[in-house]
């Protein structure tokens, strides 16, 4: 016990008991502590959110001044990432989350969600066309298809089949081999030449360095992604409107509102015809981004059967009509 000292505060003197008892408990000594904090420095806001190392990430390849902007914008993008993620993790890995914890988390990732695709215009109009199309060759064979956070992030919210391509997602439905599956993933029609059919480079580096690690985590959410949740952890006839209102929400974000913002700003920046960007080595991106050609749906049960056939079908049509 430190003696009672009158001329300290009465409220500093309870702090210093208490601490006592907390280094004793782990048999640690209070005043060597105490001795640290004599020397140790006060914390900034530059150390604390790492904001030199942050600020030195930015490393444009070419001289274009635009390409700042595809740098930074593609970076922000991936913390709304983290964050999703961060929030997934919580409710699938970490705990069984009652209804109230679960809504919260999901209200959380529909808010970045609607950051990402309310700002995506900064890729699109933000960015000067001639610049854009100065800069990105010079970082070929790279991709934002290679976002392995993307890819976590479906994983984390559904079952794999409803991530297989839909040319094989009725056949594989039985299919419990994660490997297979994995073959059959919808991703890899993104990312086939369009003169050879040949995977790209993009794709094949991608597998090189995440194929793995992407299975394991299959593996790891096999009952415990937002979908499994929703469908054994809450019985239907109780669960919320409001947790079903969030979900069909946090559907229509990650597998329409974000992919149409994003497809905007290839219709702007790489609008050529099939022909030209199969003699580039290109994808057909075209007849793979739109949300209606993949039809992934993270929560088929929540959506009518005429929802489900006609997914992103009006939006592509006035988008397109919109740009026309
Ligand atoms: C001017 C801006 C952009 C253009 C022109 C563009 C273009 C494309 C294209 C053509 C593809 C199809 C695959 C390929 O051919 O490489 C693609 C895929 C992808 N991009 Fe972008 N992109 C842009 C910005 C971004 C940003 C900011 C992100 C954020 C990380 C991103 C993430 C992705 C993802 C995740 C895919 C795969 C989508 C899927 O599989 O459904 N892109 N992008």
């Amino acid at each position: 016990m430190i003696p009672d000292h009158s001329h300290l505060d009465p409220e500093i003197v309870k702090r210093l008991n208490e601490l006592e008892k907390k280094y004793n408990a782990m048999g640690q000594d209070l005043v060597s502590y105490l001795d640290g904090l004599l020397h140790s420095d006060f914390l900034t806001y530059w150390d604390y959110i790492n904001l030199d190392t942050l600020l030195s990430l930015q490393q444009p390849k070419t001289p274009f001044k635009d390409e700042m902007v595809f740098i930074i914008y593609h970076q922000i993008t991936e913390l709304y990432f983290k964050l999703i993620l961060h929030e997934i993790h919580q409710v699938t890995i970490l705990t069984k989350p009652n209804d109230k914890i679960f809504l919260a988390k999901i209200r959380r990732m529909n808010r970045y969600f609607d950051q990402l695709s309310n700002s995506f215009d900064i890729m699109v109009d933000g960015m000067s066309r001639k610049e854009f199309m100065n800069f990105r060759m010079s970082l070929l064979p790279s991709s934002g298809f290679q976002s392995a956070q993307y890819r976590l992030i479906e994983i984390g919210c559904t079952d794999v089949i409803n991530l297989v391509s839909l040319k094989y997602r009725e056949a594989l439905i039985q299919e419990s081999d994660f490997e297979i599956l994995y073959d059959h993933i919808y991703w890899k029609e993104g990312a086939s030449e369009l003169a050879t059919g040949e995977k790209t480079l993009t794709l094949k580096q991608f597998e090189e360095k995440y194929s793995n690690k992407l299975i394991r985590r299959m593996a790891t959410h096999k009952d415990n992604n937002l979908n499994q949740l929703l469908l054994n952890n809450f019985s239907f006839s109780d669960i919320s409107e409001e947790i079903i209102h969030e979900l069909r929400k946090l559907d229509l974000n990650a597998n329409i509102n974000w992919p149409l913002a994003h497809y905007r700003s290839a219709a702007r920046h790489l609008q050529r015809d099939p022909e030209v960007i199969a003699a580039t080595g290109g994808t057909n991106w075209q007849k793979y981004l739109p949300p209606r050609f993949q039809k992934v749906i993270f929560f088929p049960s929540l959506w009518a059967s005429d929802e489900l056939e006609n997914w992103g079908h009006n939006w592509v049509k006035d988008l397109l009509q919109a740009h026309a």
